[in-house]
C-alpha cells in the first residue's frame, strides 16, 4: 500500500518489504532521479545561468541544439557512468549507443532518454521534461551493451517514466504495477509520493496536437480533428484543443485530466515519406507504457504502440496516445477513411 508523503526511496523498496521494484532497476531510478534535481535547478534558473540558446550544432535529426540539452545529456551520461547501474545509454542527442562505464558492464540493464523534452520551449519559460525507458540487456552481462539490447518491442520494458520541469517538478514512473507520481519538495531535495496509482479518465474533453501541419495529415485525422470541435463530448461540449509543443508536458497533462494527443505522419517536406515527428525509443514507448498502465491506448495507426519492433534508436512513428473512449474513436473515425 502506497503511503502519500513517502520518499522515492521507501517507495522504491515497499513498505514493509515488499519491494516494488527489482533493486537494481531501483538503482537506476534513483540516479535518474538524483540527476533529474540538478537538471531542475538549472531549469529554473535558465535565464541566469547563462544556458539558454542554443549551441551552433544541430543534432542526428537536423534540429537545433540547445544549451540546456547538451547540458542535461552530459549530466546524465556522466551519472550513469559513475554509478555503474547500466551497461549502455541511448540519448536523442547521440547518433549511436553511448557505452557505460567497465563496472556498469556488470549490469543487466540499458536505458534510453530524451534528456530535455521540449527544447523550443526552454527560453520562453514552458514546462519541459526529460523521458527515459529501461531495458533488461538481451545478450550477457560482464560486457559493454550492444545495438540488439536496445532494439526491443515496448512490451519488453522494465519500467519508463518522466520527470517534468514546470510549476513544480515531478516524476512519474511505472515499473509494471501501476503509475506513481512524485512531487519534489525543493526545501529537502526530496521526491515524495504525491500521486499514487494515477488512473486516466477513459474518456476526456482535451484534444492535443499542431494543428499548423494538419494539411498534409491523412484524411482521417484530419476529419477526427475536426469531429472533436462540434460534437459533444459525452458532457454536451465540443473539446478544448489545448498545445504547448511539450511531449512531456501535454501528455501528463492529460494523464491526469483525460484526453488524446496526436502527432500524425505528416507530409510538409514532400521530398521526405510521410512519417511523424516523435522517436518510438525515449519518447512513445515509455508514454506508451505509462499511458497502458494507466488504463489509456497508445497506438500507431492500428498498430499497438508497445508492439513496434524498432528498426533503430532514432525510429520515428505516427502517435495517437490518450484516454481509452477518444483513441478508440479516433480508430473507428481514422479506418472509415483509409
Ligand atoms: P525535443 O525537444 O526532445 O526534440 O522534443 C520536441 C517534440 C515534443 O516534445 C513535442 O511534442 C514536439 O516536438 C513538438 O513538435 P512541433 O513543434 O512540430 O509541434
Ligand atoms: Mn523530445
Ligand atoms: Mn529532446
Amino acid at each position: 500500500m502506497e503511503l502519500i508523503g513517502e520518499s522515492l526511496r521507501v517507495h522504491l523498496l515497499g513498505v514493509g518489504g515488499n519491494k516494488k521494484v527489482e533493486q537494481a532497476v531501483g538503482n537506476v531510478l534513483l540516479d535518474l532521479a538524483t540527476v533529474a534535481k540538478t537538471i531542475a535547478s538549472e531549469v529554473n534558473r535558465a535565464g541566469l545561468a547563462g544556458i539558454i540558446g542554443n549551441v551552433n550544432h544541430r543534432n542526428v535529426h537536423g534540429e537545433q541544439v540547445q544549451k540546456l540539452d547538451v547540458y542535461a545529456n552530459d549530466l546524465i551520461v556522466a551519472s550513469l557512468r559513475a554509478s555503474g547501474s547500466v551497461c549502455g545509454m541511448a540519448s536523442e542527442e547521440a547518433e549511436d549507443i553511448i557505452a557505460s562505464s567497465a563496472i556498469g558492464e556488470n549490469s543487466e540493464y540499458v536505458v534510453c532518454f530524451d534528456p530535455l523534452d521540449g527544447s523550443s520551449n526552454i527560453d520562453v519559460n514552458v514546462s519541459i521534461g526529460t523521458i527515459f525507458s529501461i531495458y533488461k540487456r538481451k545478450t550477457r552481462s560482464g560486457g559493454p551493451a550492444i545495438l540488439d539490447d536496445f532494439l526491443q518491442p515496448g512490451c519488453n520494458q522494465v519500467a519508463a517514466g518522466y520527470f517534468v520541469y514546470g510549476t513544480s517538478t515531478m516524476f512519474v514512473y511505472t515499473a509494471g504495477d501501476g503509475v506513481h507520481g512524485f512531487t519534489l519538495e525543493p526545501t529537502i531535495g526530496e521526491f515524495r509520493l504525491s500521486h499514487p496509482r494515477i488512473k486516466t479518465p477513459e474518456r476526456g474533453k482535451i484534444y492535443s496536437c499542431n494543428e499548423g501541419h494538419s494539411a498534409t495529415w491523412d484524411e482521417g485525422t484530419r476529419v477526427y480533428v475536426e469531429s472533436l470541435k462540434t460534437r459533444s463530448a459525452g458532457t454536451g461540449r465540443p473539446y478544448s484543443g489545448r498545445y504547448v509543443g511539450s511531449f512531456v508536458a501535454d501528455f501528463h497533462r492529460n494523464l491526469l485530466k483525460g484526453g488524446i494527443f496526436l502527432y500524425p505522419a505528416d507530409r510538409r517536406d514532400p521530398k521526405r515519406p510521410a512519417e511523424g515527428k516523435l522517436r518510438l525509443m525515449y519518447e512513445c514507448n515509455p508514454l506508451a507504457f505509462i499511458q497502458e498502465q494507466a488504463g489509456g491506448v497508445a497506438v500507431e495507426i492500428d498498430k499497438r504502440m508497445l508492439e513496434i519492433v524498432p528498426r533503430g534508436i532514432h525510429h520515428r512513428v505516427a502517435l495517437v496516445i490518450g484516454s481509452r473512449i477518444d483513441v478508440e474513436e479516433y480508430l473507428a473515425c481514422h479506418a472509415q477513411h483509409v
